[in-house]
């Protein structure tokens, strides 16, 4: 029995008629008809009710048609799948932490995709913490995140230093005009630092660049991510120092303000496993360097 002695069935099932049937298949009525003739002996069953007209199945023609309608179903899914390993050659799995995703992450994957069709690329946010963990379980390729930590099984390198500003409530007073503050003005402030967990983190990142000025905001409200932090500005809670790139995300209520303080910086890190030079990162890094370029952002050249 052969998957084209199924789908003559089929049709004949469902058609009721073996004339409109051959039409559908696009083949004469007789060969049909001795297919079906040839499965019935083979089965050693009738599947078809001798003389009927309409057409009509017998118990075991039912049996038969539900389970080749399956079995066609799965052989097509079967040729679908095959046909996109095929055409898939590699994946690149990224973790990121969300501040990239308002930046520039998603202009470099749309490059990366264009340049490199084959490569299926998927997405994990978390924190840098998370990322480390799961480079080295082997569940992302490469992340994408902030905090410098030291592993001796990780390769990092510092992409870029990208500027911190302020996340204001909208006609907050240090909201109203446009010149840079600096983070002494935010001392009167409730800050609202991100994620609460696991440390260190950014919120330890920032925290560091007040206590590099020996300074604190009197107040500090711990939340679990960005978007809540940002979701608490917007409802006039606090304040919130955040990279420059979170002003692509858009939100009523929310004024953004550049600082002066020249130190107030976050890094933009690759990480991958250490030795882990495939062909896929070295394109990643490559891709990113040429969108660093057409934005005109200066960074040191790193190869792996
Ligand atoms: C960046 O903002 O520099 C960046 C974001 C995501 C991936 C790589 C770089």
């Amino acid at each position: 029995m052969e998957l084209r002695h199924l789908r003559y069935f089929v049709a004949v099932a469902e058609e009721k008629n073996f004339t409109r049937a051959a039409k559908r298949l696009f083949i004469a009525q007789p060969p049909l008809s001795r297919q079906i003739q040839q499965l019935e002996e083979e089965l050693g069953v009738e599947l078809i009710e001798k003389g009927s007209r309409p057409l009509r199945l017998t118990e075991a023609g039912t049996f038969f048609h539900a389970h080749a309608q399956e079995l066609l179903a799965k052989a097509a899914e079967l040729k679908s799948m095959t046909q996109r390993v095929g055409k898939i050659d590699r994946t690149l799995s990224m973790g990121f932490v969300a501040s990239t995703l308002y930046g520039l992450l998603p202009d470099i994957v749309r490059h990366f995709r264009e340049q490199y069709p084959t490569v299926e690329v998927t997405f994990h946010e978390m924190t840098t913490m998370q990322q480390l963990k799961a480079l080295k379980e082997g569940t992302i390729d490469v992340g994408f995140g902030r905090v410098k930590s030291e592993d001796p099984n990780i390769r990092r390198i510092v992409l870029r230093e990208e500027r911190l500003i302020v996340a204001l409530p909208a006609g907050h007073p240090l909201a109203l005009s446009d010149t840079p503050l600096s983070l002494v003005d935010l001392l009167m402030e409730t800050l609202i630092i991100y994620p609460k967990a696991p440390r260190p983190s950014f919120a330890d990142q920032v925290l560091g660049v007040f206590s590099e000025r020996s300074i604190l905001p009197h107040k500090i409200m711990e939340v679990r991510e960005l978007q809540i932090a940002i979701g608490l500005v917007a409802a006039g809670e606090g304040v919130a120092v955040v990279p420059d790139s979170v002003q692509g995300m858009k939100r009523n209520n929310v004024a953004y303000r550049a600082l002066t303080d020249r130190h107030a910086v976050s890094p933009v890190m690759f990480s991958v496993r250490k030795m882990d030079t495939s062909e896929e990162l070295r394109n990643m890094l490559e891709t990113i360097y040429s969108v660093y370029d057409r934005a005109g952002i200066s960074y040191i050249r790193e190869s792996l």
